[in-house]
């Protein structure tokens, strides 16, 4: 593995934990406001970041590559309002793309088929994971204004239940 391969996939264990730590901020401020279905939602959010991270350190560790882990910063979205919040959480996931989009450019200019096939489930996650907050998003601007559509808004993202990543390393 070359050093820049190795350097942004140690690098995107902090990415994934940072993105852990949002997401239960966000969790967090929706608790606060007495929409348990968003925090729940969130709080299922931030246990897939950690699974994320995990896998990184795993591929890492499984190629007897040096693991260093970085400080994890503070959560430093501004929130106003629970718009805020899912507008920051689709802006993040784009953000997580790119990511993931560089390391896989640096795997494949330097022809590391090993790290670009363990991406390829990360590729398609990012997907969904951009998918998930644009319909969450949709939903928002459809019934966040009503308060009574809102109350079954969020019973619906209450009913989402944490399951385990499909990659097992
Ligand atoms: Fe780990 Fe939401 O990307």
């Amino acid at each position: 593995m070359t050093e820049k391969v190795h350097r942004l996939l140690n690098e995107q264990i902090n990415k994934e934990l940072y993105s852990a730590y949002l997401y239960l901020d966000f969790s967090n401020y929706f608790k606060e406001k007495g929409l348990d279905g968003f925090a729940n939602w969130y709080m299922i959010q931030a246990q897939e970041e950690r699974d994320h991270a995990m896998l990184f350190y795993t591929y890492l560790q499984n190629e007897s590559e040096k693991v260093t882990l970085l400080p994890v910063a503070k959560p430093d979205k501004e929130i106003n309002a629970p718009m805020d919040v899912l507008l920051a959480g689709l802006e993040h996931e784009k953000y997580v793309t790119s990511l993931i989009n560089d390391i896989y450019a640096a795997a494949y200019e330097v022809r590391d088929f090993r790290t670009m096939q363990f991406l390829d489930w990360f590729v398609k996650e990012q997907g969904e994971e951009e998918t998930n907050a644009n319909d969450l998003i949709t939903k928002m601007e459809l019934f966040g204004g009503d308060p009574r559509s809102l109350y079954l808004l969020n019973q619906e993202l209450a009913a989402r239940v944490y399951s385990a990543p499909s990659l097992v390393l």
